[in-house]
């Protein structure tokens, strides 16, 4: 079997990492494109290096752009890159603009699609992911969805036949770096002389909260008014949008600015803080499991489950964040709750189900 992986953004580097690994366990012909969506070396080489994941076989170097410029960019460059590679499946990740095109591009080639983090819904089509995540699903083959929520929204839209629910593969990273690091300080604490759990780790990035100027700057000053120090790694998108608006991005009040970090120091980061006040999807999860309490700057989230299980609050920016983010550790989750992202072993799930539903 040979599977061709599509990645190009941050949080598709680390769903690739379990699942590169499965398949050289498994023996699988595995090839790996880069689009290039991301191409900081913060966002994107360091993730290669540090979860041990091979060289991408091919880099379209697509880069930024527009919704329609880059992914039309992706799918122009997918439509030549694919067909040499004779692959049995195109595995693609998660939601972005390179998940969109890589499906959109292998479908009209007739190869088959398969889409892992499969039915997750916002249910705002606002959002450019949403749009990304609906249509990939109607388009791929093999819908390997994480949790028993997203098998429930396939089979709402009619998409049950060719749903599996496989766990999480961004959990199985996580337990593995949550054990490396577990003893290690965490970078931000040592930088910026700050106490153990005496702090806010935040990420700000999505279009909803940095495309308008009025908006972005609501969030920066709340995180700003919150109790105790915020560190906000600002994501690119983040910087580019406050230079574009003339907002400041600078440390003041409570809020302390850093870059990026690598994906074991954000983990230690995070184990090490008292909460977690974010827009991102895989942090509001990682915090989850990692039990660290998670304010959500967004009106809906896809991980349903960490709402629901106490340990997440979605608020606006104003006096419902700067609440949230000093708000007291929920309770436990009861043992039969506690698992709803599975037990680490995701990725080894994913290659098997790529193998039972191999295409005759
Ligand atoms: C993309 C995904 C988003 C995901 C995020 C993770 C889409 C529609 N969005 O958002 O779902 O949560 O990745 O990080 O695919 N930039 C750089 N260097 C880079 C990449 C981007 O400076 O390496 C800057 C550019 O100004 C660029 C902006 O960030 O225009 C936005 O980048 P883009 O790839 O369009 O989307 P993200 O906001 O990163």
């Amino acid at each position: 079997m040979r599977v061709v992986s599509v990645v190009g953004a941050r949080p598709q580097f680390v769903k690739l990492a379990p699942v590169a690994h499965a398949m050289a366990a498994a023996g699988v012909e595995h090839v790996i494109i880069h689009t290039g969506q991301h191409y900081d070396p913060m966002l994107s080489d360091v993730f290669f290096t540090d979860l041990g994941i091979p060289a991408p076989d091919v880099h379209l170097g697509v880069g930024s752009g527009g919704h329609g410029a880059q992914t039309g960019a992706m799918l122009a460059a997918l439509d030549e890159a694919l067909p040499p590679l004779s692959a049995d499946w195109v595995l693609v990740y998660g939601d972005t603009n390179s998940t969109l095109a890589a499906a959109l591009a292998a479908v009209k080639l007739h190869i088959p699609v398969a889409h892992l983090e499969a039915g997750l819904r916002s249910f705002n089509r606002a959002m450019p992911e949403e749009i990304n995540r609906v249509l990939t699903d109607h388009a791929a083959d093999l819908l390997l969805t994480p949790t028993a929520v997203g098998a429930e929204h396939l089979a709402a839209e009619g998409l049950a036949g060719s749903t599996v629910v496989v766990g999480d593969v961004m959990t199985d990273v996580l337990l593995q770096v949550r054990d490396r690091v577990s003893g290690s300080p965490s970078p931000v604490m040592e930088e910026l002389s700050l106490a153990e759990g005496s702090y806010s780790l935040a990420t700000i990035h999505r279009a909803e909260n940095t495309d308008d100027a009025g908006r972005l700057e609501a969030v920066l000053d709340s995180l700003a008014r919150v109790d105790h120090p915020v560190v906000i790694l600002a994501h690119p998108r983040l910087v580019a949008k406050c230079a574009e608006h003339g907002v400041a991005l600078e440390s003041r009040g409570s809020l302390l600015i850093h870059p990026p970090l690598a994906y074991p120091d954000l983990i230690a980061s995070a184990l090490h803080a008292r909460g977690v006040i974010t827009d991102s999807g895989g942090l509001q999860k990682e915090a989850f499991l990692l039990r660290v309490p998670c304010t959500t700057v967004r009106p809906q989230t896809e991980w349903v489950e960490t709402v629901e299980l106490g340990w997440n609050r979605l608020v606006e920016p104003g006096e419902a964040l700067v609440e949230a983010a000093s708000r007291p550790r929920p309770t436990e989750p009861r043992e039969a709750d506690a698992h709803p992202y599975g037990d680490g072993h995701a990725a080894e799930r994913v290659v098997a189900e790529l193998t039972a539903h191999l295409p005759g």
